[in-house]
């Protein structure tokens, strides 16, 4: 495989650059690259700023970044309502013609429930929630628009700054081990440098499973966090009690259980996660919560 450096074009537009796309911004950076961000608020335009990058400010409700940049990494989430993702479709209208490479951000909620089985990207298409239709519709459109496109099927991100404290510090129940889900998780600094791997290396029109490829269940990533964080351990509810408890959003997540098949990452993307469990990921994410300002910044 050709090294990254190699397969990279000299400039790319980031739409969506907040978490994930400022930590892919840095790694083109590094490799020489030219990035411009697109961002909705002030805020966000500033925290572009003052990383170094070039920002451009508009709201996908209404505009569609102009650009003719080579890649194109589309990292801004569908609306929040509503059954598909016009903002994803408004932009594709107006790139027909000129394609760039476009690298897209989904999720492996598209999968639906598979009831704890190891699946692959063959996987048939069964979102349950609104949330993961809205991204099934937003694949649908890649697919329609035919350019040159590679979908990342992204299940949970943890990292620096991505820790459930504040739930973890309210108390909030989890369904005990044995009724528990099994869900899936990607380091951040991983997912950016996948998605890197994926831009050079993804074969067009592909969905790729983005996962460190070591399931465990809700339970477990909470308990592993609480003990890290030096808090007390998550109460333990029945499947049962936490279809009463929990929120709509928090039972959601309680309706789909699988396990990812990260196979297609490795072997196409030739891309190894740094980070393949959470015994490896999760102390660092910790220590960065913990350490001096400055030791935080460089950490992230
Ligand atoms: N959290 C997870 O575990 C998970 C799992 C699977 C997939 N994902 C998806 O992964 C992607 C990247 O995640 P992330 O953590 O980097 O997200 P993030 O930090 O919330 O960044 C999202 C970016 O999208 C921009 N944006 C949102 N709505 C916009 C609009 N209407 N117009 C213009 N810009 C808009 C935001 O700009 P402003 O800040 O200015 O609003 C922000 O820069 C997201 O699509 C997320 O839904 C997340």
């Amino acid at each position: 495989m050709l090294p990254l450096e190699d397969s990279l074009p000299a400039r790319a537009l980031i739409i969506g650059c907040g978490d994930v796309g400022l930590r892919v911004a840095s790694r083109l950076r590094a490799l020489g690259r030219e990035v411009t961000g697109v961002v909705r608020s002030d805020q966000s335009a500033a925290a572009l700023a003052a990383a170094g990058l070039a920002a451009q400010r508009l709201d996908l409700d209404i505009d569609a970044p102009a650009t003719d940049a080579p890649l194109v990494f589309w990292f801004a989430p569908p609306p929040g309502e509503g059954d598909g993702d016009p903002r994803l479709r408004r932009f594709l209208a107006t790139r027909r013609g000129a394609s760039p490479r476009l690298v897209y951000i989904s999720t492996s909620g598209v999968y639906g429930d598979c009831q704890g089985r190891w699946i692959d990207e063959d996987e048939p298409l069964q979102p349950l929630s609104a949330r993961a239709r809205r991204r099934l519709d937003a694949e649908r459109a890649l697919a329609e628009w035919g350019g040159d496109h590679v979908i990342l099927r992204v299940p949970g991100i943890y990292g620096p700054g991505r820790l459930p404290v504040a739930r973890l510090r309210q108390n909030l129940p989890v369904v005990r081990p044995e009724e528990s889900p099994y869900t899936n998780r990607i380091h951040a600094d991983d997912l950016a440098d996948a998605a890197l791997c994926a831009a050079a290396r993804g074969r067009p029109g592909a969905a790729y499973n983005i996962s460190d490829g070591h399931p465990t269940t809700m339970c477990d990533y909470f308990s592993r966090c609480a003990a890290l964080l030096g808090l007390p351990p998550p109460p333990q509810v029945t499947m049962a009690e936490a279809r009463r408890v929990f929120t709509p959003a928090m039972w959601s997540f309680m309706e789909e259980s699988k396990r990812l098949s990260n196979r297609r990452m490795v072997e196409q993307l030739g891309f190894a996660p740094r980070y393949p469990d959470l015994a490896h990921g999760l102390p660092g994410c910790v220590a960065a919560l913990t350490a001096p300002p400055a030791m935080v910044a460089s950490a992230s």
